[in-house]
């Protein structure tokens, strides 16, 4: 027993260690997300529904419970955001986890990674790196997809916002990185770090619902405070009606 806690211990305290090991190339951008920006965080489900449901599952989630949080209804999650079925065939109910149709062997097959589930990303790896990875992929012939990632050296995940961002390049001279766009997307570079932003949002939420839960019982006790306060306040009145 004492040797498993042993274990835990150190795997626990090693992981960060092993993290700032393979420290990124570029330093971290900041995501600078609002947790409380409801809108916010509806476009990033919607835009992490369009781009990146296909591969990586939240399956700590349910559907209803994300619709509870960011104010959307089961019709609109049934619209826009659940796009799986179950075993019959009929569409994947509002109170089922949030799981991908491809199976993981797939993934591993097609992209020699499984595709992790990202519950906790935004925890293990935090805001700014998730920011910043996604912003942050480049052109690279020596890569089997063609593409790398200035902060997730040779990354198995193919750059599937390309079209919004267009391409950048490598252009840093002796092992130094330093990317430059080489081919237009979309949006502007300002309109792209927008939409990552709220997709790293999103995933901060997915990884602590509860921080916006708390943000919404803040509003509660607020106005509890300022009730209960009144109240004194009435109370204090009366008292000293008498004095005066
Ligand atoms: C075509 C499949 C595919 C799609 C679509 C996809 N990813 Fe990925 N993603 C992967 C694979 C595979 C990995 C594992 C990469 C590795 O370990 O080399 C990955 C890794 C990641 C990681 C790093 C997780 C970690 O802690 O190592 C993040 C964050 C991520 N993806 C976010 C996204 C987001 C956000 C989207 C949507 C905009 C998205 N992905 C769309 C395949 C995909």
């Amino acid at each position: 027993m004492k040797k498993t806690i042993a274990l835990v211990f150190m795997m626990v305290c090693a992981a960060p260690v092993a993290a700032l090991a393979a420290g990124p190339a570029k330093p971290l951008d900041r995501a600078n997300i609002d947790m409380t920006d409801t809108a916010s965080l509806q476009r990033g489900a919607e835009y992490f529904f369009q781009y990146c449901i296909g591969c990586h599952s939240i399956q700590f989630k349910r559907y209803n419970r994300m619709g509870n949080d960011l104010g959307l209804s089961d019709d609109q999650l049934r619209e826009r955001f659940i796009h799986t079925r179950d075993q019959s065939g009929d569409q994947t109910g509002v109170g089922e986890l949030i799981k991908i149709a491809m199976k993981p062997d797939d993934a591993e097959e097609w992209f020699g990674q499984p595709a992790p589930d990202l519950s906790l990303t935004a925890r293990l790896r935090g805001t700014d790196w998730i920011y910043t990875t996604l912003r942050s992929f480049y052109l690279d012939d020596s890569r089997p997809m063609g593409v790398n990632n200035a902060i997730f050296e040779a990354m198995s995940m193919p750059h599937v916002l390309w079209e919004l961002q267009g391409w950048q390049a490598n252009v840093g001279e002796e092992g130094h990185i330093k990317l430059e766009k080489v081919a237009e997307g979309k949006l502007t570079t300002e309109e792209y770090n927008e939409v990552v932003r709220d997709i790293t949002n999103f995933l901060a939420y997915v990884a602590d619902p509860v921080k916006v839960e708390r943000h919404e019982l803040g509003k509660w006790v607020l106005l509890f405070l300022a009730f209960f306060t009144f109240v004194a306040y009435l109370l204090k009145k009366e008292y000293w009606r008498d004095v005066h």
